[in-house]
């Protein structure tokens, strides 16, 4: 099974908003045999032993109170500790592999409940963005954390996407955590709330100018982007070269750019020679939304 590459957050929309794109995919292949466990093995990087893959698992069968003998190969082309979801990609499509071998058909929030634990072994908590939609394709906004739930959207998008080629920095996802702030004030909060809105009415309604105004955002992209290599750059030039709104994918380091159409070759070279006036290495993408592991 395939799962997308994602961008979670997309600005205001921390934790709760992901959108999936065919930048890059993940794929896993099951078998199902006799016993109980699961033996994972990594085609490419290797995350090690505790890894997302094998946490989804565990969770999967507890809550499903079930255990079965798996065999998963996981190949994953999505870019590693990018913040691309490419952690969470691994966990779905292994899931869903899995699940298709198996013949078993489960509710759509169990498989993200999983694969979100799952994150915790690459995050340091879970998460539940990157792997809605990695799950779900389009535009997913989780709408209740606890319990789990969320809502899926179809809009037509077109991004750039803009990947860094820089050494993956370790536990990258829990210090890019840890440097956000404690508390809003109130005004600002009103003002994120506004935005958060703007990108559900934009998924809602296709609408990519309403989807810009809600990747704005005064409280995550400001504490992350001076760790975001060459993010103040890729900013400017992608925004000169018409680019509708930018945004750090994730925890980054990659950038996701809205884009019309239209302009989506300026913006790419635009992300291109951004990075490169940095002395960056980079790989710049444009990528439309994608269908979802659980939808194909
Ligand atoms: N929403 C998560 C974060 C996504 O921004 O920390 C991590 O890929």
């Amino acid at each position: 099974m395939k799962a997308p590459s994602t961008s979670a957050n997309l600005g205001s929309g921390f934790d709760v908003v992901a959108v999936a794109h065919d930048a890059y995919f993940a794929e896993a292949y099951a078998s199902v045999g006799s016993g109980c466990g699961v033996h994972v093995k990594f085609k490419g990087f290797d995350p090690g032993s505790d890894n997302t893959v094998t946490r989804a698992f565990v969770r999967l069968f507890d809550i499903l109170g079930i255990c079965r003998g798996v065999e998963v190969e996981v190949v994953n082309n999505i870019p590693v500790a990018r913040g691309l979801g490419s952690s969470g990609a691994s966990a779905v499509a292994a899931l869903a592999a899995f699940l298709r071998e198996a013949g078993m058909k489960v509710d759509p929030r169990i498989v993200v409940e999983a694969a979100g634990h799952g994150e915790a072994a690459a995050a340091g908590s879970p998460h539940f963005d990157n792997v809605a939609g990695a799950a779900l394709g389009g535009a997913v906004v989780i709408t209740s954390l606890n319990p789990l739930d969320f809502v899926k959207f179809s809009p037509r998008l077109t991004f750039v996407v803009g990947v860094p080629d820089v050494p993956p920095t370790p536990n990258k996802t829990k210090l890019m955590r840890e440097v956000l702030p404690k508390s809003v004030d109130f005004k600002t909060y009103v003002k994120q709330i506004s935005r958060v809105a703007a990108l559900v009415a934009g998924f809602a309604r296709s609408d990519p100018a309403l989807v810009a105004r809600g990747m704005a955002d005064e409280v995550v992209e400001p504490a992350r982007a001076p760790h975001v290599p060459g993010y103040s750059r890729v900013r400017k030039y992608v925004m000169e070269a018409g680019a509708l709104a930018v945004a750090i994918s994730g925890a980054g380091p990659a950038v996701v750019a809205l884009v019309n159409e239209k302009e989506a070759d300026a913006v790419r070279s635009a992300v291109l020679r951004a990075y490169a006036e940095e002395g960056i290495k980079a790989e710049a993408k444009v990528a439309q939304i994608a269908e979802g592991a659980l939808e194909t």
